[in-house]
C-alpha cells in the first residue's frame, strides 16, 4: 500500500511545511488535485503551484512522487505544462474523451514526456474503459466521490469496480480517491486498491505527521 495525501484541504499559505509533515509521516506520493471550474464545479490550483512545490520539495530534501490528478477539460493541452512543472504521474479523466482511442493518444503524449500515465473514472462511469486500457496505463484511478470537493462522503459501491479491475490486472497500480478515512481504509485495501488518496482526513488535522502515520503505520 502506498499513501497519496491530497493537499486540496491543506492550508495553502503553509504548503512547504505541510508537505514536509506528509513526507515525515511516511507518505510516498503527493496527490495534486487540479480543477478548472469547468470539468468540475470548483477551481483549485494549477501549473505554477505544482512547479513551486516541486522546487520546495527538492529544497527540503523530500522524496515525494508528484501525482497530478487533472480534473480539467481538454487535458491533452496541459500534458506538457504539467510535465515541465515536475509531475511524475499525470492522470486525466476518461469522461473528457470521446472514446478509448482518444484516451490512448493522451496516454502516448504523457509517455512521450517520460511521465507515467493514469486514467481516472467518476463514480458513475463504468469500469469497461479501464479494462480496455489496463495494458496501456501505469495507474488507474477509481473515484469514490464525485470530483470537485474535498471532505465528501465515501461512495462504497465504487469498491466493486476496484475488485473487477484487480482481477483483470493483477499488477496494475490502482488508486482510489475521495472520502477515505481510517474507518473505510481497510475495505479500500481489500478491494485491491494499492494507492490510497486521503485528503481532509489528514490535512484538516492539526498534527499532519501523526495523522499520516496513522495510515502508513498500518503496512
Ligand atoms: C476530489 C479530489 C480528491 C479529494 C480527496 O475531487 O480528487 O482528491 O478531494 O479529499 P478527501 O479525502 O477529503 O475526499
Ligand atoms: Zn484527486
Amino acid at each position: 500500500m502506498k499513501l497519496a495525501p491530497s493537499i486540496l484541504s491543506a492550508d495553502f499559505s503553509r504548503l512547504g511545511e505541510q508537505i514536509e509533515a506528509l513526507a515525515r509521516g511516511g507518505a510516498e506520493y503527493l496527490h495534486l488535485d487540479v480543477m478548472d471550474g469547468h470539468f468540475v464545479p470548483n477551481i483549485s490550483f494549477g501549473v505554477p503551484v505544482v512547479a513551486s512545490l516541486r522546487k520546495e520539495a527538492e529544497r527540503r530534501g523530500l522524496n515525494l512522487i508528484f501525482d497530478a490528478h487533472l480534473m480539467i477539460a481538454e487535458p491533452a493541452k496541459f500534458v506538457a505544462p504539467f510535465a515541465e512543472a515536475g509531475a511524475d504521474i499525470i492522470t486525466f479523466h476518461m469522461e473528457t474523451c470521446e472514446n478509448v482511442d482518444e484516451a490512448r493518444k493522451i496516454i502516448d503524449s504523457i509517455r512521450t514526456q517520460n511521465k507515467k500515465a493514469g486514467v481516472a473514472i467518476n463514480p458513475d462511469t463504468p469500469i469497461e474503459p479501464l479494462l480496455r486500457l489496463a495494458n496501456h496505463i501505469d495507474m488507474a484511478l477509481i473515484m469514490s466521490v464525485n470530483p470537485g470537493f474535498g471532505g465528501q462522503g465515501f461512495i462504497a459501491r465504487t469498491l466493486e469496480k476496484a475488485r473487477i479491475l484487480r482481477n483483470h490486472a493483477p499488477n496494475l497500480d490502482i488508486q482510489m480517491d475521495g472520502g477515505i478515512n481510517l474507518e473505510n481504509f481497510e475495505r479500500v485495501l481489500e478491494s485491491g486498491v494499492n494507492i490510497v488518496v486521503v485528503g481532509s482526513a489528514i490535512l484538516s488535522r492539526s498534527d499532519i505527521e501523526a495523522a499520516t502515520s496513522a495510515y502508513t503505520g498500518k503496512r
